[in-house]
């Protein structure tokens, strides 16, 4: 098992490695003192792993109950949200309570916003069971749900008091959903690890879920504590982002996250090139690595086409647009553009 603390507005650790599962009756007694848990969680999910983590936190003498959603981002609206704060209320909880999210990005993000909302601040445990989940939205704080204008437009960062990312889970993640998440490991090699690249470029990965969740978190911890507010340097992350949201609604989400950051990241690489942006050249090893980890490398949108949905994007509201570009693979930097000079690029 690996440790990997984060010091925010909160100081917290995230546990790593086979079974950590079994920590949580324990680790909730020493932070929490006696709480009532609630777990959240989809209906796929809850049917996988629900019952047993139930069963060890009652045996621990602790009060437990659930709420339960339908699976998918469709479940990320105002209406589940009130919803879980109505279930909260009804069944008489109180701020010294904890909320823990079993699942992946849309129930981290929605308990996580839940939780800060709940009696203005509930104590809120992050058990991430999607590999995307555990390298990126379990950590961090960010938490929101979708408005009908765009994704993830009602949120505020609320840290989590504690995350488990048990590998066990990922065994039971179909293959579609691990490369999802492999998508954003390949993106933390590119704009901060090469060692951590080149450890995942063959796509043989499955042995080395720890270390590499470790990397992955470790690179993200550094990044939230030097900008947790999102003000400058956390916009790192984003490497490949900008472009896969334009993907993303392009597509009416027929495109999975990851894989529109896998085909983001390619097209901002290659226009990088094109206008000699990077110091080496990356983007054939990027393909390559995203090939062989079970990701599209390209799209059928043209960039005249995705030009256009990433202006509409919140992100361009001063008319300008922050690009995240690799030096080489391993380095990365931001620079801000005018949006004219942005259409320039990519034609
Ligand atoms: N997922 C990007 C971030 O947490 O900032």
């Amino acid at each position: 098992m690996q440790t990997v603390t984060v010091n925010a507005s909160k100081q917290y650790d995230v546990l790593i490695g086979s079974g950590v599962r079994s920590l949580l009756p324990g680790k909730i007694l020493s932070l929490f003192g006696k709480p009532r848990v609630c777990f959240v969680s989809d209906d796929n999910v809850a049917a996988l792993h629900l019952a047993s983590l139930e069963d060890s936190l009652k045996q621990a003498g602790l009060d437990v109950s659930n709420f339960v959603f339908p699976h998918g981002e469709a479940s990320k609206n105002p209406v589940v949200l009130f919803d879980l704060l109505e279930h909260l209320a009804q069944n008489r909880f109180s701020r010294k309570d904890v909320l823990v999210a079993l699942g992946g990005g849309v129930t981290g993000d929605l308990t996580g916003l839940a939780a800060a909302l709940y009696m203005r601040g509930m104590h809120l445990v992050q058990m991430p069971t999607s590999l995307l989940a555990m390298v990126d939205s379990s950590v961090g704080g960010k938490t929101a749900v979708d408005l009908k204008a765009g994704k993830n437009l009602a949120g505020v960062f609320n840290q989590p008091e504690l995350v488990l990312c048990d590998t066990d889970y990922l065994s039971t993640l179909p293959p579609e959903d691990f490369a999802d998440g492999m998508a954003e490991v390949i993106k933390y090699g590119v704009i901060a690890d090469d060692a951590l690249f080149d450890l995942v470029k063959s796509g043989n990965v499955t042995d080395q879920l720890e270390p590499i969740i470790t990397r992955c978190v470790t690179i993200k911890r550094d990044v939230v504590e030097a900008d947790e507010f999102d003000t400058g340097r956390r916009a790192l992350l984003n490497f490949g982002h900008t472009l896969a949201h334009a993907i993303e609604a392009e597509s009416n989400y027929a495109v999975s996250h990851g894989k529109a950051v896998a085909i983001g990241m390619c097209r901002i690489v290659e226009i990088a090139e094109k206008n000699r942006l990077c110091d080496a050249p990356c983007s054939a090893k990027i393909k390559e690595a995203l090939t062989n980890n079970g990701l599209p490398t390209d799209t059928a949108f043209s960039n005249a086409a995705l030009f256009d949905a990433v202006t509409k994007d919140k992100k361009c509201a001063d008319g300008s647009l922050t690009l995240i570009l690799p030096h080489r693979i391993g380095t990365c930097y931001a620079q801000s553009f005018p949006i004219a000079d942005v259409r320039g690029l990519l034609s």
